[in-house]
């Protein structure tokens, strides 16, 4: 099974495209709706788009618009990434207020500190967030929390700042890095990439880059969970065994054998998973995208998993259609606390966000009988081609219209 170039990379490096005039080439890029959206956006504000392959060349000689339209950042919360690029080029960035998936509040104070931090006027007006700055300031930043996009955001907007900025907190996901690496590669200054201390001295401009972005190592979980899930064998091909160190532990803990083999990753699973406790962490801890995923391996577990989601307050829209399938799941907070039973039952259930439904596709392949997935639309915003996928690995699943 191969794996794609990561999603959550792939969209911070094409906002990060914005802040040059001459053309980057990113090699690669797997056609996911999220992706898709955020290409639609940047063409409106002017960037000049072409395809060859999977190959995207990206310039944006002019803006046509500053603003971002609702109807699209409504739809994809990474959109917001463009305001850092925009703002670091040309002083200005209108965006809608975020929407995306609906696991919980999900705001943007971090970024608007930073942004402020750095000389930029915030306004927020009708569900729009109006920035402008007469050329971005050098500053000290902290995040109190390490939020990916606010490290991300601020490490784009401080490209282009007159003068060097601190970023401390920063967050270090390998796609937050790989971004680095990017900016980097388009003569962008930074120093610590990878690490919670990150310094820019802001450049005057920046070229054009030929970039090829990391494996999806969400991509890589989910399907090693399937194989997980379902007493399978499944070898994941092409990605970096590092970014899922976390994943592998705890696959191990439930009873997996992994195998490592350079960029292939090779797991055997028995008929049924040990129960496992798992808690959510920024990078390197567990991944919360993969909760959802790991939650569904565990409805099966042999005995009582403890689940603790603490990257956001709400990630447990999948457990009550987990319930549904006859799953014994009892939600306290953050916890959710997972008894095992022998069997699931095929029923019809209902996704609401992008992972929840990755989850329940991992339930229904072990539930006994047939599963009808409503929203399975959401799954096509990170994973490509996934009823392909998992049928190469034997599931038996279709999409209908
Ligand atoms: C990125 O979202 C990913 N998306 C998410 O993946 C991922 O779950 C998340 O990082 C955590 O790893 C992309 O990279 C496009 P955060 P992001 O800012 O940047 C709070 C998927 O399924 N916060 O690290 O939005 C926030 O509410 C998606 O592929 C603030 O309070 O994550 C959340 O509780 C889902 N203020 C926590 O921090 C802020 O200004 C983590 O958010 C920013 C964030």
């Amino acid at each position: 099974m191969e794996i794609d170039r990561a999603k959550n990379a792939v969209l911070p490096i094409l906002a990060a495209t914005l802040l040059s005039q001459t053309t980057t080439t990113l090699r690669d890029v797997p056609l996911i709706d999220d992706v898709d959206v955020l290409l639609r956006l940047m063409k409106i504000i002017g960037a000049r788009i072409e395809r060859s392959g999977h190959d995207i060349m990206v310039s944006l000689p002019t803006v046509a618009t500053f603003e971002a339209p609702y109807y699209l950042t409504s739809r994809l919360r990474a959109s917001f990434l463009l305001a850092g690029p925009l703002l670091g080029r040309f002083g200005r960035a209108d965006m809608a207020m975020p929407g995306g998936c609906a696991i919980g509040s999900r705001p943007v104070d971090l970024h608007l500190k930073g942004f402020e931090a750095m000389g930029a006027r915030v306004d927020l007006t009708q569900g729009m967030i109006r920035l402008r700055s007469e050329g971005l300031r050098g500053a000290e930043i902290h995040l109190d929390y390490p939020s990916v996009g606010a490290t991300e955001n601020l490490l784009m907007a401080a490209t282009l700042a007159h003068g060097t900025t601190i970023i401390t907190g920063a967050a270090v996901e390998p796609e937050v890095v790989d971004l680095g690496s990017f900016l980097l590669a388009m003569g962008a200054r930074i120093q610590g990439v990878g690490t919670h201390l990150l310094a820019i001295e802001g450049v005057s401009h920046v070229g054009g880059a030929l970039f090829a972005p990391i494996p999806d190592r969400i991509e890589a979980g989910t399907y090693l969970l399937a194989g997980a899930a379902t007493g399978g064998d499944v070898t994941v091909r092409g990605v970096v065994p590092d970014h899922l160190a976390s994943v592998l532990a705890k696959l191990k803990e439930g009873g997996c054998e992994i195998e490592v083999n350079g960029r292939d990753i090779r797991l055997r699973a028995g008929e049924r998973p040990l129960a496992t406790d798992i808690r959510t962490h920024p990078y390197p801890g567990f991944p919360t995208d993969l909760q959802a995923p790991f939650m569904a391996l565990l409805c099966r577990g042999r005995g009582r998993s403890v689940i603790v989601e603490t990257v956001f307050e709400s990630r447990y829209n999948h457990v009550g259609e987990l319930r549904r399938m006859g799953a014994h799941i009892r939600v306290d907070g953050q916890t959710a606390i997972v008894e095992g039973v022998e069997n699931l039952e095929g029923v019809e259930v209902r996704a609401r966000d992008l992972r929840g439904a990755a989850g329940l596709t991992l339930a229904a392949l072990t539930a006994q009988g047939e599963s009808e997935i409503r929203g399975a639309e959401y799954l096509d915003r990170g994973y490509r081609n996934i009823e392909a996928k998992l049928a190469s690995l034997g599931a038996d699943i279709e999409r209908i219209a």
